[in-house]
């Protein structure tokens, strides 16, 4: 197994990407914290297959923009499991407008949430890697992060800056045997798409653009979170992996 003992706070890991992620982590070995800013009954389906594996979970309820509430949920983990190997930054939300209309609400919220509330959670945590001389980070941004996406200048802009943010981080943490990596995922089939009015329309766009002509599933992500978060990827830091299918080639 790639993460056997191994503990892990996962933001957003109530669905899509962030619960694949959860699942395929307690299949590798690991215990799970996961972070979410919806309520935990709604984790129950996760929590239950993460259990049936033999894996420990602990949910923490947190608004990853919220500086307190991500030191609270990092003080959670560890009260737990009495030590931290894995961050997976993921949660992430997004405000679409284009933007000579966009909000000045819409533009913040985005920002606190998808940058903003990556910091949070890593500073609680770096010290604690710092300190063990050990540690995964992986960030979750987007292919809208390296092109840029028509009517999300706001999501963009975060997802870029994720980018910016890992990079910066590898190179303060990796003289401690840190690694921080981040993931770029293409169009992924998550609740969003499905719910959506235009899922058939979306669909359509991206399958021009996809190569191997599939719609990616969160399992796809999730994998390449593992292996990232996994001593396998010990030589790796810095790097942002496209899981796109070749969408943005
Ligand atoms: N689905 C895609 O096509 C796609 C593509 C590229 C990148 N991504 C990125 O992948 C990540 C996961 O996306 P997804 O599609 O699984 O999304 P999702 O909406 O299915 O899940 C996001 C999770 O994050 C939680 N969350 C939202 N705001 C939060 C907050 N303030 N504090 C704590 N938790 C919060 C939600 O409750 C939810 O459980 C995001 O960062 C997203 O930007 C997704």
């Amino acid at each position: 197994m790639l993460l056997e003992g191994k503990n892990a706070i996962i933001s957003g890991g109530v669905q899509g990407i962030g619960a694949a992620t959860a699942v395929e982590f307690a299949r590798e070995g690991a215990n799970l914290c996961i972070v979410d800013i919806k309520p935990e009954n709604e984790a129950k389906d996760i929590e239950e297959q993460i259990r049936k594996m033999g894996r420990k979970t602990i949910f923490s309820k947190c608004d990853i923009s919220s500086f307190a509430d991500a030191e609270r949920s990092v003080k959670t983990a560890l009260d737990e499991f009495g030590r931290i190997d894995i961050l997976v930054n993921n949660a992430g939300i997004s405000r679409d407008q284009v933007c000579w209309k966009m909000t000045e609400e819409q533009w913040d919220r985005v920002i606190e949430v998808n940058l903003k509330g990556y910091f949070n959670l890593t500073r609680h945590v770096a010290p604690l890697f710092k300190e063990q001389k050990s540690g995964k980070i992986i960030n979750v941004t987007s292919i809208n992060g390296l092109r840029g996406k028509f009517g999300q200048t706001n999501y963009s802009a975060s997802k870029a800056g994720v980018i910016g943010y890992t990079k910066a981080l590898a190179k303060e943490l990796g003289a401690f045997g840190v690694n921080v990596n981040a993931v770029a995922p293409g169009l992924i089939e998550t609740s969003m798409l499905r719910e959506s009015d235009s899922r058939d329309k979306i669909i359509d766009m991206a399958m021009n653009e996809i190569v191997l002509k599939r719609v990616g599933q969160p399992e796809d992500v999730a994998n390449v979170i593992a292996f990232l978060a996994s001593e396998k990827a010990k030589h790796i830091t810095g790097e942002v992996m496209k899981v796109d299918g070749g969408q943005y080639i």
